[in-house]
């Protein structure tokens, strides 16, 4: 039995990450760090709640003293815990980086100390700045680092820890840059799920600036698969960038095929104000992985959005809670011309 600690296992990713893992390989043992942030969310781990090899520890990544004690007998960590919304560190950036930045430290000291087989640290393609729309290039292990938001930022400093320790004192560390993930659990801040969400409520969508902005989009099931990969076969101090199986896909574009996917009008798009230092396009390289373990991802970006629409149209119960409350407040405010 390999016993595994995942930091942020309540959020979006890392409780797609659980309950995979624990159907994959039920001989193993998870320890769940989560502080329960906004984005936390204990309802993402019902399918695993009771399961005798699943235990939730709701604390901070950055003490120091819990998270010493949760390391003995670890032989993995998973370390997803993290401020994760860009437009948020625009608002408030000392919180991404106490929680990212200083928390990644402590769980890497602690981890240190407990001389763990593996630390794999989740991080973000977006530490490797932005590409212009004409550009043919795409982001890779070798791409320079050129962070554009605090968020960004406070992720590429975390890359740079992760590895220092690996150089310094010989840490077993691994490292992914993926691309934005989308599927069940996600959080409806973040566009795909907002989007969705609004359109069942019979509400605006709001597109920043002129909506041609392109990300890579990955399904949040074909991430967890390549993380378990590297967790088996990954090289010790390596760094594997995780990407989707999208055509180039404007924000516009993606809006406009929920639409059709729930019978619905594009009058419901309201284009509003750009987000500040947005970037204008990702796109990962994921060569890489592939290559030397074979990873890819198993459908294209249509079949894994359809599925996802109809998540979301299943489970109100799951997000209508999440647009209440706190998230009204933080939705005036992040969008005053709705
Ligand atoms: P999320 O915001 O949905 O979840 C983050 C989780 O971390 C929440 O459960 C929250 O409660 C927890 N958390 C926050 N601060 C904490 C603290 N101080 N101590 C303990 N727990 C804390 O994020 P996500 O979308 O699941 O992203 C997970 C990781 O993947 C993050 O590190 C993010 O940077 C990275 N990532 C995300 C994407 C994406 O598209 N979502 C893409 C690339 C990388
Ligand atoms: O690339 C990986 C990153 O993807 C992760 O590291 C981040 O944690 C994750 O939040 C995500 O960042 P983005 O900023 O790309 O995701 P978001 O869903 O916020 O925005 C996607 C695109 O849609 C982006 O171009 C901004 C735009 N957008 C977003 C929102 C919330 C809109 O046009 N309107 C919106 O209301």
């Amino acid at each position: 039995m390999r016993k595994i600690l995942v930091t942020g296992g309540a959020g979006f990713i890392g409780s797609n990450f659980i309950i995979y893992w624990l159907k994959k390989y039920p001989g193993d043992f998870i320890v769940n760090l989560d502080k329960l942030t906004y984005a936390g969310n204990k309802d993402n781990l019902k399918e695993v709640e009771n399961n005798p090899n699943y235990r939730f520890v709701k604390g901070d990544i950055a003490d120091g003293k819990l998270v010493e004690s949760l390391m003995e007998g670890i032989d993995y960590v998973v370390h997803f815990a993290a401020e994760s919304h860009v437009d948020r560190s625009i608002i408030e950036p000392a919180l991404f980086i106490r929680t990212n930045v200083l928390g990644t430290q402590v769980l890497l000291e602690a981890a240190l100390k407990h001389k763990i087989k593996k630390f794999h640290y989740i991080s973000t393609d977006e530490v490797f700045g932005s590409l212009a729309l004409d550009q043919q290039d795409k982001f890779s292990e070798n791409t320079p680092y050129n962070p554009r938001s605090p968020y960004a930022a406070s992720k590429a400093a975390c890359d740079h820890l992760v590895r220092a320790y690996n150089y310094t004192y010989g840490f077993p560390i691994t490292i992914s840059n993926c691309s934005n993930n989308f599927g069940p659990f996600q959080h409806p801040e973040k566009l795909i799920p907002l989007a969705i969400t609004n359109i069942l409520e019979n509400k605006e969508v709001p597109v920043y600036g002129d909506g041609l902005n392109v990300r890579d989009w990955l399904f949040v099931e074909d991430h967890c698969r390549a993380i378990d990969l590297i967790l088996e076969s990954g090289k010790i101090g390596e760094t594997y960038c995780v990407g989707g199986l999208t055509e180039e896909i404007n924000n516009l574009q993606i809006v406009k095929k929920i639409i059709r996917i729930l019978k619905k009008d594009e009058s419901i798009i309201r284009m509003v104000k750009d987000r500040p230092g947005h970037d204008r396009k990702y796109a990962i390289d994921w060569s890489k992985i592939h290559q030397e373990l074979g990873w890819q991802p198993i459908n294209g970006f249509d079949v894994w959005l359809e599925k996802t629409v109809f998540w979301y149209k299943e489970n109100q119960w799951w997000w209508s809670k999440l647009k209440s409350g706190q998230f009204k407040k933080y939705y005036e405010e992040q969008y005053p011309d709705l």
